[in-house]
């Protein structure tokens, strides 16, 4: 391990879960999956949606969790960058308010997502009081997005330690599409150009097929579909984990 970059040591799957008081029902269909699935730990509940720059999660989550209230559903949805003080950082250097060397980037966004895990108010708590997290962007967005300009087995490192969701939902938008629709926003972030998008687009499918056998649902969306009916998809795609 590299001495500058004093992460907590390595979790093991083992470390954090019984202090955890899960309650029986989420207890259903989770959390460990055993080593012939990458050994990864998966948290039960937890919800990803990934996708390039205009791809479209933030409006599903919003109506993912518009749906789940009116179900009676507990849900907490939340986001990376975070509102945290790491995750304002980050959104300063994506503004271009700082810089920094695009190698400080994965470290950033990986310092974020361990607050974001297991700090206060952090997802595991959420998940301990029964809600489903629905999470915009997560380890996946760090895989597409920052091994544009880093060696990917860096970024991998970086993130391996990080429990997978139970389901991601992948919405799949062509990166014209998503920059023509994010034009109309005010401020411009650094990634928001459409040779970068296309570079994301591109490491998406290869870390889709990379955790293509996880153990974890992934889910793809025609993200060009009417909002309404990407929202039924997905809806209908979720009942089969209600319980
Ligand atoms: P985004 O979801 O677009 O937030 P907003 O809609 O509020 O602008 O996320 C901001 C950017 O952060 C987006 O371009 C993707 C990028 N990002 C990474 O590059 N790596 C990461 O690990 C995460 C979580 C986000």
């Amino acid at each position: 391990m590299n001495k500058m970059f004093s992460f907590p040591s390595r979790i093991a799957d083992t470390d954090y879960l019984p202090s955890i008081q899960f309650p029986d029902k989420l207890y259903h269909n989770m959390a460990r999956i055993g080593t012939g699935n990458q050994g990864k730990l998966i948290l039960d509940r937890f919800i990803v949606f990934e996708g390039i720059d205009g791809a479209g999660t933030t409006t599903q989550i919003r109506l993912l969790a518009e749906r789940c209230a009116q179900e009676g559903i507990p849900v907490h949805t939340t986001g990376e960058p975070t509102e945290n003080c790491i995750g304002k950082t980050i959104r300063r250097i994506l503004k271009g308010e700082h810089r920094v060397h695009p190698s400080t980037m994965p470290f950033l966004f990986a310092a974020d997502r361990n607050e974001h895990l297991y700090g206060e108010d952090g997802i595991l708590s959420w998940i301990e009081k029964g809600f489903w997290v629905l999470c915009d962007r997560y380890i996946f967005s760090s895989l597409a997005y920052q091994t544009i300009e880093n060696d990917y087995p860096l970024v991998r490192e970086l993130n391996d330690r990080f429990p997978l969701p139970r389901i991601l939902f992948y919405l799949e938008v062509p990166p014209e599409t998503g920059i023509d629709r994010i034009q109309t926003r005010e401020t411009k972030e650094i990634y928001e150009v459409l040779s970068f998008q296309r570079k994301v687009h591109q490491q998406y499918r290869k870390v889709l097929s990379v955790y293509k056998n996880s153990g974890m649902e992934i889910k793809i969306f025609d993200g060009t579909a009417p909002m309404e009916s990407i929202h039924e998809e997905m809806w209908n795609f979720l009942k089969k984990f209600r319980y």
